[in-house]
């Protein structure tokens, strides 16, 4: 059942229509009825949004359920709670689950369990190719009946580059964006941090950047050649940076992501395995070339690549430690981080999670505007907060930003009209 909501007195901040002004948002069966002064309304939950911002719901095109197969790293219920105390709305759920979702069983399964348990709108996101072994073309065409909207081996790389032309061919049909994971496999090898003076220094292999650039500079290609909609997940080299810069100005139909984790971190760490990610954190000249790519619009959305791993999968030596560290609820304070370091205005970081994000998945969501889905998000811009791995509501605890001090609070979550965040009674666990 939705709710009648009335925020009082907020910031209304939606860059999809160059709103910011303070004023008022109703709320009524699902939809946004009203904003501006709109005074007393009977009946209605009032939140009081004085001091806070009040944006449309967030939109994380890039996440990881774990389910079905990794329940023990991650559920559809536990993650979308995380996701609602993160302030998301709506995410897109990456294939690489235990089975791959690259045929309609399994989409349908997931389809089903995302319409019992989520707490917020989940896309599903459809393997390109079968078992992501980059073989043979995964059933596409069955899964987008079933209900994906993108199709990703991410996690993998398709190294065959005809699998990919055909991949992007077929794509073309149903006007679905490929998403990639770009990292050359042979030249990544058994590498697990970037490679350079760090990686000497700590005595790790190495995954050099070209590993990168190599397969964004292909799949740009591809891209050119058949007129896909290319978009390239979590950007973490300055070459990078140039090259979808480059395509972007000849015209060729690319996105880009860029993750919280890339942002503002560098491969200085130590050998903590929650800094373990694909592809690896960079380096500083990187960092400043994403915040760049950000600010020139290169790169379109942030996405937090929320990826649950164990404690068995983590606590071990660097080299034998999964891939990935939990993004929900961090995402948010350290976007706004690098706005409060000035190198990022807030409209430019609020659009890349909200209307972008919506533009790229094709859904009608991003925006405050009158009859849009009610899918809002209110946060306390200057709240400090201190970031505690055991308070998160992920199953998982793998991140490298405990500790940290941040500004940045999550207030209300609301999905089509109904507060999920805080949590209503009953609703968590
Ligand atoms: O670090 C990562 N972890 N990068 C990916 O692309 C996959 C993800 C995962 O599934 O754990």
């Amino acid at each position: 059942m939705s709710e009648r909501i009335l925020i009082k007195g907020g910031r209304l901040f939606d860059p999809s229509h160059h709103l910011d002004e303070v004023g008022d948002l109703l709320i009524e069966n699902g939809k946004i009825e009203a904003s501006g002064r709109v005074g007393s309304v009977s009946d209605a939950k009032v939140i009081n949004a004085d001091g806070l911002l009040v944006s449309p719901g967030w939109i994380d095109v890039h996440t990881h359920l774990r389910e079905p197969g990794g329940a023990h790293k991650e559920t559809v219920r536990t993650g979308t709670l995380s996701a609602a105390a993160g302030g998301f709305t709506t995410l897109a759920c990456m294939a690489n689950t235990n089975p791959v979702n690259d045929n309609s069983y399994v989409t349908s399964y997931l389809k089903q369990k995302i319409a019992s348990e989520a707490v917020v709108n989940v896309h599903m996101v459809g393997a390109i190719s079968k078992g992501l072994l980059g073989e043979e073309l995964a059933e596409i065409g069955s899964m987008v009946d079933a209900g994906i909207i993108a199709i990703s081996d991410d996690g993998k790389t398709v190294m065959n580059a005809y699998l990919m032309r055909k991949a992007m061919d077929y794509s073309r049909m149903f006007n679905l964006p490929v998403i990639i994971h770009a990292e050359d496999s042979c030249l990544k090898g058994r590498g697990v941090m970037n490679e350079g003076f760090n990686s000497a220094r700590f005595g790790l292999r190495g995954i050099p950047k070209a590993s990168e650039e190599i397969i964004v500079a292909r799949d740009l290609l591809l891209a050119e050649l058949t007129g896909a909609r290319l978009h390239v997940a979590h950007v973490s080299t300055k070459g990078s940076v140039d090259l979808i810069r480059a395509a972007k100005r000849r015209g060729i139909q690319v996105t880009a992501e860029a993750t919280p984790h890339h942002l503002t971190l560098t491969d200085e760490g130590n050998y903590d395995t929650s800094t373990k990610v694909a592809p690896p954190l960079r380096e500083s000249e990187d960092v400043s070339a994403l915040r760049e790519g950000l600010r020139d619009g290169t790169i379109d959305v942030l996405a937090s690549d929320h990826a649950p791993h164990s404690i068995a999968d983590k606590e071990v030596e660097y080299d034998h430690a999964e891939f990935g560290m939990v993004g929900f609820e961090t995402a948010f304070p350290l976007y706004l981080s690098v706005v409060n370091d000035g190198h990022l205005t807030l409209e430019t970081m609020i659009s890349a999670m909200t209307s972008r994000p919506a533009k790229l998945l094709g859904i009608q969501r991003g925006t405050l505007q009158r009859n849009a889905v009610a899918d809002v998000t209110v946060c306390d811009l200057n709240a400090a907060i201190k970031v505690d791995k055991t308070k998160l509501h992920s199953k998982s605890q793998n991140t490298p930003f405990h500790g940290w001090e941040l500004k940045g609070l999550v207030k209300n979550t609301i999905v089509s009209g109904r507060q999920v965040f805080p949590f209503p009674e009953g609703m968590e666990r």
